[in-house]
């Protein structure tokens, strides 16, 4: 039985391996492997496929979430509100640096960032008078759908708290926001990537990006990745590590981003396939995407209370699943200092029992999608 995998990695590099090896060939001929060419044109081209002034690229996601936090300000007992369902770098960026991630709730309906909670934990912090050690807002683009931006950003005026994007599941994804098209990274003062390989667009190791619309805050970010340094070498303007793409990423992501879109709609194609496929199925199905936006399906995630069996049933039928996430991050051990218990974001916590992922890449092929169908509907 040939086994269905949850990503197969090696096809998108067959599809484009001519043009890969072309740009690796190219890549190693330039000798300049920090802070090549290669890097410097694909920020550039990456902040035009945004439509965004400024990208720096960074050496992970975790690491453009880090040198976020830092350019606002974080410093350590400073908080940040994001969720907790999330892969665990959102928060981890900012306990790195000494900060205090804060959670709210997910709303059932949508998995979508609790308003309602928002409003009332920063309201709370005013009152108490403590809202200047809270740092940013950090809504997160969960499995390539976007997050209520409009709203966000309503919170974030009325208490003058800066958005930071995690952006890390949604490239090429987009909302409305003040009936603007707005790509998914671009809403908040600083936008963050990852191209962890798996990513909608992935590189062939680890890599990351910083975007925003803000000169002073771009100019942060450069220095913030390299040491401290602007463009003149040992000068250090502030204390800052080593958080650099490489250029060989850079070279292989510059091949993959032109296809980034037609990739997408792959995913959405499949996708919508599984939604009308599953339509009279006993399952939870990813959320209707609300109109003025578009969901890039990083992740095709299904809700049941009997997961575990499904999952063991699939996997008996050559069907790979994973868990996404399996702990919501408040009940982590790296974070039983913050004090949560079971029951803290009760929403949170169900939807982590219930969550399964299914088989979706752009090149899973519509024989494998079928059997991915088959499979699901046997167990129901
Ligand atoms: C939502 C989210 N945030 C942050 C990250 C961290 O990115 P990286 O693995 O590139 O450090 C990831 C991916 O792993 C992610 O999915």
């Amino acid at each position: 039985m040939e086994k269905i995998r949850l990503f197969d990695l090696t096809r998108q590099v067959q599809t484009l391996k001519d043009d890969l090896e072309e740009a690796l060939r190219a890549a190693f001929a330039t000798g300049q492997f920090i802070l090549g060419p290669n890097v410097g044109a694909f920020e550039s081209e990456f902040s035009d496929f945004l439509g965004c002034p400024y990208a720096i690229s960074t050496g992970s996601g975790t690491g453009a979430l880090q040198i976020a936090y830092q350019a606002i300000g974080l410093e350590p007992g400073d908080r940040i509100v994001t969720v907790p369902t999330t892969y665990i770098a959102t928060a981890m960026a900012a306990a790195t640096l000494g900060g205090i991630p804060e959670f709210v709730d997910i709303n059932p309906e949508n998995g979508r960032m609790d308003l309602n909670m928002l409003r009332e934990r920063l309201s709370n912090a005013k009152r108490q008078g403590t809202l200047r050690r809270y740092k940013a807002i950090v809504p997160v683009h969960l499995y390539g759908f976007t997050e209520d931006m409009e709203h966000i950003l309503q919170v974030s005026d009325e208490f003058g708290l800066p958005v930071i994007e995690d952006a890390c599941q949604a490239h090429g994804a987009w909302m409305t926001v003040k009936n603007q098209k707005v790509m998914a990274g671009t809403a908040g003062k600083i936008g963050c990537f990852s191209f962890y390989p798996t990513k909608n667009l992935g590189a062939f190791g680890d890599g990351g990006m910083v975007v925003t619309g803000d000169p002073a805050l771009a100019e942060r970010l450069g220095m913030l990745r390299n040491y401290g340094q602007k463009n003149e070498r040992h000068r250090h303007f502030v204390v800052a590590g080593n958080n650099r793409l490489d250029e060989i990423q850079a070279a292989c992501l510059r091949v993959k981003l032109p296809h980034l879109d037609s990739f997408n709609l792959r995913r959405r194609e499949i996708a919508a396939y599984y939604n009308e496929q599953f339509a009279d199925v006993p399952l939870g199905l990813p959320p209707e995407e609300p109109e003025g936006t578009h969901a890039v399906y990083h992740l095709y995630v299904v809700q049941s209370p009997e997961r575990d069996a499904l999952s063991v049933h699939l996997a008996r039928q050559g069907v790979e699943t994973a868990i996404h996430y399996p702990t919501p991050i408040h009940l982590q051990p790296a974070f039983k200092s913050l004090g949560h218990h079971e029951g803290a974001f009760p929403n949170a916590e169900r939807f982590a029992k219930r969550v399964l992922t299914l088989p979706l890449y752009p090149e899973l092929t519509v024989a494998e999608a079928e059997t991915v169908v088959a499979a699901v509907k046997d167990f129901f």
